[in-house]
């Protein structure tokens, strides 16, 4: 299997270039399935779950093509995606367990074809992650939904769906995501309440306005969809992402660096820009993209997590690592999933001193951490057992690298450059 070895202790500095958002890709690649025309994202990341959403969508019928970018490498590739038949409306097990996202199938084969199967995602490593909050909000645009084998089997009534009210009771990104996607094809009106506004959302709009969607209320909690009766062409450019620019951020923390974000959005980034200022980074926007500069010691801070604008689940690990080394105590709270903490038994071994309560972590600031062999659990825990490898003295060894895989593109790569001391190696 293969793994991370990070021999820790140097500051990282120069030009990171941040990918493409894997969550907006997630959400932009089933809008293909709404129109029987072509649908081209661009500055698409070279990720696993991006990979695999695509091979999903391949066993749906719809035909990809892929390309390098245009300025000739292929960071930031270009991929079209043509649903002009549907030829299957199931989502199978073995695709939707290995990635949950898949349920984003939902809403656009039920607003395409009537129809969708789609099996249940299953337990998760941060969390139980239930769906009901998908299938409310697919019920409400009038589907009949069903629970069989494993499966969720939906139909929509004679004629499609219908516009409707949804009201969501919690926040929710898939779901919002889900119901966006479904009411753009449905008919007459339908009205989001209690929307999540996580910017990857806003990208969603942006994609389904330029296939022709009506959606008001952009960026905000209520969105209201004007259906249409089909959708057309479109070419969209992926935002950037936030977590990965965040990452890297809290890379030139702990390693006490200077680097520029290339191409990261301030705009989408503001609780984590606030958040890393507040522990005594510099932080400017600059013309090409952020600067985070590690002035003098880490400061601790008290964070919770919750939906957008305010601090993102999806960097809470991180900051962990970073504030795993400052001077004095911080303590975090993590609203939105349960089980989040799988990372703190890990960084505990590098000698980070932690206590979970609950939902609450206190994390008090030590001195060094020290080099060990450690477990990846999910996606953002291994990368704050990465940050923390690039902090520690000695050598670190990240295992199960393949939850990084989905999310960071060319992982090693871009924190060589920078001068980070990491390589990939088999093992067994
Ligand atoms: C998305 C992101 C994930 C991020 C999360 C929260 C993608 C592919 N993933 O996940 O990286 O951590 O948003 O910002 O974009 N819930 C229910 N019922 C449902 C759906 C959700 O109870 O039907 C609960 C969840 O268990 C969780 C909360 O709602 O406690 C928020 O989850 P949600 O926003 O739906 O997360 P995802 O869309 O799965």
């Amino acid at each position: 299997m293969d793994r991370i070895i990070i021999r820790g202790g140097r500051r990282l500095e120069g030009r990171v270039p941040i990918s493409g958002a894997k969550n907006a890709a997630l959400t932009l690649l089933p809008c293909a399935l709404l129109t029987d025309e072509p649908l081209t994202l661009t500055n698409l990341p070279r990720l696993a779950d991006v990979d695999g959403f695509g091979h999903l969508m391949n066993e749906l019928g719809v035909a990809t093509t892929i390309a390098g970018a245009r300025n000739g490498t292929d960071f930031g590739r270009r991929m079209t995606l043509t649903a002009e038949r549907i030829a299957s409306t199931t989502a199978p097990y073995d695709i939707v367990r290995r990635m949950r996202a898949s349920i984003l199938v939902l809403g656009p084969l039920l607003a395409r074809e009537g129809e969708a199967t789609v099996s249940l995602p299953g337990g998760c490593a941060i969390g139980n992650r239930p769906i009901d909050l998908h299938l409310r909000a697919m019920e409400a645009l009038g589907a009949e939904i069903e629970l069989t084998a494993g499966y969720v089997r939906a139909h929509a009534p004679a004629g499609g769906l219908r516009g409707g009210r949804v009201t969501f009771p919690i926040v929710s990104v898939g779901a919002t995501e889900n119901v966006l996607m479904a009411a753009a094809l449905a008919r007459g009106e339908t009205v989001i309440e209690n929307a999540a506004r996580e910017p990857e959302i806003t990208d969603l709009c942006h994609c389904l306005i330029a296939m022709g969607a009506e959606i008001d209320g952009v960026g905000g909690d209520r969105l209201v969809i004007q259906g249409r009766d089909r959708l057309h062409a479109a070419e969209h450019r992926i935002m950037p992402d936030r977590i990965e620019a965040g990452s890297y951020a809290c890379a030139a923390a702990i390693t006490g660096g200077d680097l520029l974000l290339e191409g990261a959005d301030a705009g989408a980034m503001t609780a984590i820009l606030d958040g890393l200022t507040e522990a005594g980074l510099t932080v400017t926007v600059e013309a090409d993209g952020i600067r985070v500069r590690a002035d003098g010691p880490l400061r601790p801070l008290t964070l919770s997590t919750a939906p957008f604008p305010a601090f993102p689940t999806d960097m809470q690990a991180q900051f962990m690592a970073m504030l795993a080394l400052a001077e004095g105590t911080s303590v975090l709270t993590e609203t939105i999933f349960e089980n989040r903490y799988m990372h703190v038994p890990e960084l505990a071994r590098m000698g980070a001193d932690i206590q979970v309560h609950g939902r609450t972590a206190t994390v008090t600031g030590v001195a060094r951490l020290t080099g060990a062999p450690v477990m990846a659990t999910d996606l953002r825990a291994s990368m704050s057992l990465v940050l923390a490898g690039l902090a520690a003295e000695g050598e670190t060894q990240v295992l199960r690298i393949y939850h990084l895989d989905r999310g960071y593109e060319r992982l090693e790569d871009k924190l060589s450059a920078v001068g980070a001391d990491i390589e990939r190696t088999g093992g067994d």
